[in-house]
């Protein structure tokens, strides 16, 4: 046999298999088809055509994020590809994004292994059978309206980044969770675009419409977490999702620099009054930069007061590492709290827990609203992209 014949050969087994029938029963959830593309190259699809995996494409499946399904000639084969199903809610276990530590397993942790990299996948059709030319959408409004036909049985970051089904169905923060038709306020998982791994974040669902990623919460809980932590802790972020927590600077400049988002305040004292205030517009740079504030204009409908200008390009200040302007204070340690401290701050959202008039100026205050001897009952904070609008999803 020449070598040329040798390689037909060689080709024609490879033509066959990849265009061998469709072995399905159906076509729906575990099907393999032939989709009738340009190259009918034989697809694992399901949930009624709106996700397509090329053969031995892997997926991450359903609501456990350890299950991994491959795409063979007979439909989805699906195992499980790691020990432990992380279902905690405590902020910064080891492994998550920010933590300095590594994990000693050698099992794949959740979303690391998802598509074949010897399969190329084509890009998701979207709502409107268009097929995007990249993962990446070109401006955010597509990003949002594209999203509004996830399917719901996914779980957040249910596929890979990395390819096939990609971006399309990780959910980039609580407004993707939103568009997916989740409409429920609680903890989800997400996975923006340029973070290394998922994680999971308390989604506001009943808040203005809807579709914020909270990054911090205070309330009246025993016990309470400790919010005078050190630098790389604010990184990772601390807490428990279901009560107190701070969400971690890492995870924030990761969802910041996925789109344009505004930040919304709402404060609670022990007199169940509440305000808010909210900001046009809100990112944080990354750690060579300090997590530096920048922050938009106060929204003038908003009734707290403007006290959050104030930190307005600081960089953040920790016990442990003092980026504060003023050369005199150490901001950090006289406030007890992690924050983005100037000379130092009128708002400490993240100071002690003290349960309203004191006259240490150390409590979790707003001035704009209280003063600075007030500390607050609760507050959380959230952020959301600015083409936000529940209307789209009605
Ligand atoms: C605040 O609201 C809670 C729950 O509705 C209620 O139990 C409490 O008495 C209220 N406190 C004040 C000061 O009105
Ligand atoms: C807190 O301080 C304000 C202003 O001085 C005062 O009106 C209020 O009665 C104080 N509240 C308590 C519970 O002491
Ligand atoms: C808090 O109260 C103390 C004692 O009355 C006062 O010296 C201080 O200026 C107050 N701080 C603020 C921020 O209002």
């Amino acid at each position: 046999m020449s070598v040329f014949s040798l390689l037909f050969s060689f080709y024609l087994i490879i033509y066959y298999a990849n265009t061998a029938p469709a072995s399905n029963e159906n076509g729906l959830n575990n099907g393999l088809i032939a989709n009738g593309k340009v190259n009918d190259e034989p697809m694992c699809k399901m949930d009624e055509g709106r996700i397509e995996i090329p053969l031995n494409g892997r997926i991450r499946l359903g609501t456990n994020p350890c299950k991994v399904c491959t795409c063979t000639l007979t439909g989805f084969a699906c195992e499980d590809q790691c020990e432990t199903i992380p279902g905690s809610t405590s902020i910064g276990a080891p492994g998550e994004i920010g933590t300095t530590t590594t994990s000693g397993s050698t099992s794949p942790t959740p979303g690391q292994i998802m598509i074949s990299p010897s399969f190329p996948p084509s890009p998701m059709p979207n709502a409107n059978g268009n097929t995007p030319t990249s993962s990446t959408p070109s401006t955010s409004i597509n990003r949002n309206s594209n999203n509004g036909d996830l399917p719901t049985n996914y779980a957040g970051g249910a596929c890979t980044r990395l390819g096939a089904c990609g971006r399309e169905y990780a959910y980039a923060d609580c407004s993707e969770v939103y568009a997916s038709g989740k409409r429920t306020t609680g903890i989800y998982e997400i996975w923006p675009r340029t973070s290394p791994k998922p994680f999971r974040v308390l989604c506001d669902m009943d808040t203005d419409g809807g579709g914020w990623t909270v990054i911090q919460h205070r309330g009246d809980y025993y016990p309470q977490t400790n919010f005078y932590q050190t630098w790389s802790t604010y990184k990772r972020g601390f807490g428990d999702l279901t009560r107190d927590f701070y969400l971690g600077n890492e995870k924030i400049y990761l969802i910041g620099e996925q789109d344009e988002y505004r930040i919304h305040f709402d404060l609670e004292d022990f007199n169940n009054q509440t305000r808010f205030a909210e900001y046009e517009w809100f990112f944080i740079t990354n750690e060579q930069t300090k997590y530096t504030l920048n922050v938009g204009d106060y929204v003038k409908t908003s009734n707290a007061g403007d006290s959050f200008s104030h930190a307005r390009g600081m960089r953040f200040t920790t016990r442990d590492q003092d980026n504060d302007v003023s050369s005199t204070k150490q901001c950090a340690e006289n406030f007890f709290s992690g924050w983005w401290h100037k000379d130092c701050t009128v708002v400490n959202l993240n100071g002690l827990y003290i349960r309203g008039n004191d006259t240490s100026a150390t409590g979790i205050f707003w001035s704009g609203w209280l003063g600075g001897n007030y500390s607050l009952k609760s507050c959380s904070i959230k952020i959301r992209p600015n083409t936000f609008s529940s209307d789209m999803f009605l």
